[in-house]
Protein backbone atom coordinates (compact mmCIF):
# COMPACT_ATOMS: atom_id res chain seq x y z
CA UNK A 1 0.00 0.00 0.00
CA UNK A 2 2.43 2.59 0.96
CA UNK A 3 4.79 1.28 -1.94
CA UNK A 4 1.68 2.11 -3.92
CA UNK A 5 1.09 5.57 -2.53
CA UNK A 6 4.80 6.39 -3.54
CA UNK A 7 4.59 5.24 -6.82
CA UNK A 8 1.21 7.36 -7.01
CA UNK A 9 2.46 10.86 -6.03
CA UNK A 10 5.84 10.29 -7.94
CA UNK A 11 3.71 9.82 -10.83
CA UNK A 12 2.37 13.39 -10.44
CA UNK A 13 5.45 15.07 -9.29
CA UNK A 14 7.13 13.97 -12.49
CA UNK A 15 3.87 15.36 -14.36
CA UNK A 16 3.46 18.62 -12.28
CA UNK A 17 5.33 20.29 -15.12
CA UNK A 18 2.87 18.88 -17.47
CA UNK A 19 -0.39 19.98 -15.11
CA UNK A 20 0.91 23.33 -14.57
CA UNK A 21 1.76 24.45 -17.88
CA UNK A 22 -2.12 24.80 -19.54
CA UNK A 23 -3.16 27.09 -16.02
CA UNK A 24 -0.62 28.89 -16.65
CA UNK A 25 -1.03 29.40 -20.45
CA UNK A 26 -4.74 31.06 -19.54
CA UNK A 27 -2.73 33.45 -16.43
CA UNK A 28 -0.26 34.97 -19.50
CA UNK A 29 -2.41 34.18 -22.49
CA UNK A 30 -3.63 37.18 -24.64
CA UNK A 31 -2.36 39.20 -27.94
CA UNK A 32 -1.38 37.31 -31.12
CA UNK A 33 -2.90 34.55 -31.39
CA UNK A 34 -0.39 31.15 -32.52
CA UNK A 35 -2.60 30.87 -36.09
CA UNK A 36 -2.23 34.94 -36.45
CA UNK A 37 -6.07 34.81 -36.95
CA UNK A 38 -6.19 32.33 -40.10
CA UNK A 39 -8.40 30.20 -41.03
CA UNK A 40 -8.13 26.70 -43.74
CA UNK A 41 -9.79 26.83 -46.67
CA UNK A 42 -12.85 25.44 -45.01
CA UNK A 43 -13.02 28.70 -43.58
CA UNK A 44 -12.86 27.31 -39.78
CA UNK A 45 -9.91 28.78 -37.80
CA UNK A 46 -6.79 26.98 -37.98
CA UNK A 47 -6.36 26.91 -33.56
CA UNK A 48 -8.86 30.28 -32.94
CA UNK A 49 -8.15 32.73 -30.46
CA UNK A 50 -8.16 31.16 -27.74
CA UNK A 51 -4.43 29.77 -28.68
CA UNK A 52 -2.16 32.77 -27.98
CA UNK A 53 2.10 33.36 -28.24
CA UNK A 54 2.02 34.77 -24.73
CA UNK A 55 0.41 31.47 -23.62
CA UNK A 56 2.51 29.57 -25.17
CA UNK A 57 5.82 31.15 -23.96
CA UNK A 58 4.60 32.09 -20.47
CA UNK A 59 3.16 28.54 -20.05
CA UNK A 60 6.19 26.80 -21.28
CA UNK A 61 8.36 28.88 -18.92
CA UNK A 62 6.45 28.56 -15.83
CA UNK A 63 6.37 24.90 -16.46
CA UNK A 64 9.91 24.40 -17.32
CA UNK A 65 10.38 26.92 -14.17
CA UNK A 66 8.66 24.77 -11.68
CA UNK A 67 10.19 21.89 -12.76
CA UNK A 68 13.30 22.93 -12.23
CA UNK A 69 12.57 24.41 -8.75
CA UNK A 70 11.02 20.42 -8.51
CA UNK A 71 14.40 18.92 -9.45
CA UNK A 72 16.39 21.43 -6.99
CA UNK A 73 13.75 20.29 -4.07
CA UNK A 74 13.99 16.80 -5.10
CA UNK A 75 17.93 16.89 -5.26
CA UNK A 76 17.58 18.25 -1.51
CA UNK A 77 15.50 14.62 -0.14
CA UNK A 78 17.87 12.66 -2.08
CA UNK A 79 15.17 12.04 -5.04
CA UNK A 80 16.29 11.94 -8.70
CA UNK A 81 13.06 11.09 -10.75
CA UNK A 82 13.54 13.28 -13.35
CA UNK A 83 17.32 12.81 -13.76
CA UNK A 84 20.75 14.86 -13.46
CA UNK A 85 21.15 18.34 -14.87
CA UNK A 86 21.35 19.53 -17.66
CA UNK A 87 19.27 16.12 -19.14
CA UNK A 88 16.64 16.87 -16.22
CA UNK A 89 16.10 19.99 -17.63
CA UNK A 90 15.59 18.53 -21.52
CA UNK A 91 12.82 16.45 -19.60
CA UNK A 92 10.96 19.11 -17.68
CA UNK A 93 11.17 21.21 -21.04
CA UNK A 94 9.38 18.48 -22.94
CA UNK A 95 6.95 18.49 -20.23
CA UNK A 96 5.80 22.04 -20.30
CA UNK A 97 6.16 22.60 -24.15
CA UNK A 98 4.79 19.32 -24.99
CA UNK A 99 1.37 19.93 -22.96
CA UNK A 100 0.81 23.11 -24.73
CA UNK A 101 1.52 21.48 -28.33
CA UNK A 102 -1.03 18.86 -27.03
CA UNK A 103 -3.70 21.34 -26.15
CA UNK A 104 -3.05 23.22 -29.11
CA UNK A 105 -3.53 19.87 -31.32
CA UNK A 106 -6.86 19.41 -29.11
CA UNK A 107 -8.03 23.04 -30.57
CA UNK A 108 -6.83 22.00 -34.13
CA UNK A 109 -9.11 18.72 -33.29
CA UNK A 110 -11.84 21.35 -32.37
CA UNK A 111 -11.59 23.33 -35.30
CA UNK A 112 -12.03 20.28 -37.63
CA UNK A 113 -15.16 19.30 -35.53
CA UNK A 114 -16.50 22.70 -36.41
CA UNK A 115 -16.64 23.37 -32.41
CA UNK A 116 -16.15 26.84 -31.33
CA UNK A 117 -13.32 28.56 -29.04
CA UNK A 118 -14.49 26.85 -25.52
CA UNK A 119 -17.24 24.34 -26.72
CA UNK A 120 -16.85 21.24 -24.30
CA UNK A 121 -15.13 18.28 -25.72
CA UNK A 122 -14.64 15.72 -23.54
CA UNK A 123 -11.73 13.43 -23.75
CA UNK A 124 -9.66 16.16 -25.93
CA UNK A 125 -10.33 19.12 -23.00
CA UNK A 126 -9.21 16.53 -19.92
CA UNK A 127 -6.27 14.26 -22.03
CA UNK A 128 -4.67 16.35 -25.29
CA UNK A 129 -2.34 18.43 -22.74
CA UNK A 130 -1.25 14.86 -21.14
CA UNK A 131 -0.79 13.00 -24.60
CA UNK A 132 0.84 16.03 -26.02
CA UNK A 133 3.75 16.07 -23.00
CA UNK A 134 4.28 12.15 -22.98
CA UNK A 135 4.52 12.30 -26.33
CA UNK A 136 7.08 14.86 -26.24
CA UNK A 137 9.31 13.39 -23.44
CA UNK A 138 8.76 9.64 -24.66
CA UNK A 139 10.63 11.69 -28.05
CA UNK A 140 13.63 13.56 -25.99
CA UNK A 141 13.33 10.39 -23.48
CA UNK A 142 11.94 7.39 -24.08
CA UNK A 143 14.35 5.47 -21.40
CA UNK A 144 13.37 8.04 -18.37
CA UNK A 145 9.82 7.63 -19.71
CA UNK A 146 9.39 4.06 -19.79
CA UNK A 147 11.26 3.59 -16.32
CA UNK A 148 8.92 5.62 -14.56
CA UNK A 149 5.49 5.48 -15.99
CA UNK A 150 5.58 1.77 -18.03
CA UNK A 151 7.76 -0.88 -16.47
CA UNK A 152 7.02 -2.90 -13.47
CA UNK A 153 5.01 -1.38 -11.21
CA UNK A 154 5.86 1.86 -12.95
CA UNK A 155 2.41 1.47 -14.40
CA UNK A 156 0.35 2.56 -11.97
CA UNK A 157 2.13 5.89 -11.82
CA UNK A 158 0.89 6.56 -15.44
CA UNK A 159 -2.85 4.76 -14.19
CA UNK A 160 -3.16 7.28 -11.13
CA UNK A 161 -2.27 10.10 -13.47
CA UNK A 162 -4.76 8.83 -16.35
CA UNK A 163 -7.42 8.48 -13.98
CA UNK A 164 -6.82 11.36 -11.53
CA UNK A 165 -6.63 13.91 -14.18
CA UNK A 166 -9.73 14.42 -15.45
CA UNK A 167 -11.11 15.11 -11.64
CA UNK A 168 -7.98 17.61 -11.00
CA UNK A 169 -8.75 19.29 -14.68
CA UNK A 170 -12.14 20.04 -13.51
CA UNK A 171 -11.11 21.62 -10.17
CA UNK A 172 -8.69 23.72 -11.67
CA UNK A 173 -10.87 24.98 -14.73
CA UNK A 174 -14.01 25.76 -12.13
CA UNK A 175 -10.94 27.75 -9.93
CA UNK A 176 -9.85 29.31 -13.08
CA UNK A 177 -13.87 30.47 -14.04
CA UNK A 178 -14.56 31.88 -10.95
CA UNK A 179 -11.22 33.85 -10.99
CA UNK A 180 -12.93 35.13 -14.03
CA UNK A 181 -9.91 33.94 -15.81
CA UNK A 182 -11.75 31.14 -18.25
CA UNK A 183 -15.06 31.85 -20.03
CA UNK A 184 -16.40 28.63 -19.02
CA UNK A 185 -16.02 26.44 -15.94
CA UNK A 186 -14.50 23.60 -18.36
N1 LIG B 1 -4.49 30.36 -23.57
C1 LIG B 1 -3.59 31.07 -24.39
N2 LIG B 1 -2.63 30.41 -25.09
C2 LIG B 1 -2.53 29.06 -25.04
C3 LIG B 1 -3.42 28.32 -24.23
C4 LIG B 1 -4.39 29.02 -23.51
O1 LIG B 1 -3.66 32.29 -24.45
N3 LIG B 1 -1.55 28.45 -25.75
C5 LIG B 1 -5.50 31.12 -22.80
C6 LIG B 1 -6.60 31.69 -23.68
O2 LIG B 1 -6.98 32.93 -23.12
C7 LIG B 1 -7.70 30.66 -23.54
C8 LIG B 1 -7.57 30.25 -22.09
O3 LIG B 1 -6.16 30.28 -21.86
O4 LIG B 1 -8.98 31.19 -23.82
C9 LIG B 1 -8.18 28.89 -21.79
O5 LIG B 1 -7.51 27.86 -22.48
P1 LIG B 1 -8.29 26.70 -23.21
O6 LIG B 1 -9.42 26.20 -22.40
O7 LIG B 1 -7.27 25.71 -23.62
O8 LIG B 1 -8.82 27.43 -24.55
P2 LIG B 1 -10.30 27.74 -25.05
O9 LIG B 1 -10.51 29.23 -24.98
O10 LIG B 1 -11.26 26.85 -24.39
O11 LIG B 1 -10.22 27.38 -26.59
P3 LIG B 1 -10.30 25.95 -27.29
O12 LIG B 1 -11.74 25.76 -27.62
O13 LIG B 1 -9.44 26.12 -28.49
O14 LIG B 1 -9.76 24.95 -26.33
MG1 LIG C 1 -11.24 25.14 -23.35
Amino acid sequence: MLEYLIIAISGFWLTLPAMAANPMAVLFGGGQPVDFGKSLKSGTRILGDGKTWRGLAGGTASGTLLGFILIVIGSFGGYDGFGQLPRAFLIVFALSFGSLLGDMLGSFIKRRLDRKRGAKTPFLDQYDFLIGAYAMVIIVDWNWFYSHFISGNAFLALATVLVVTPLLHRGMNILGYKMGKKKEPW
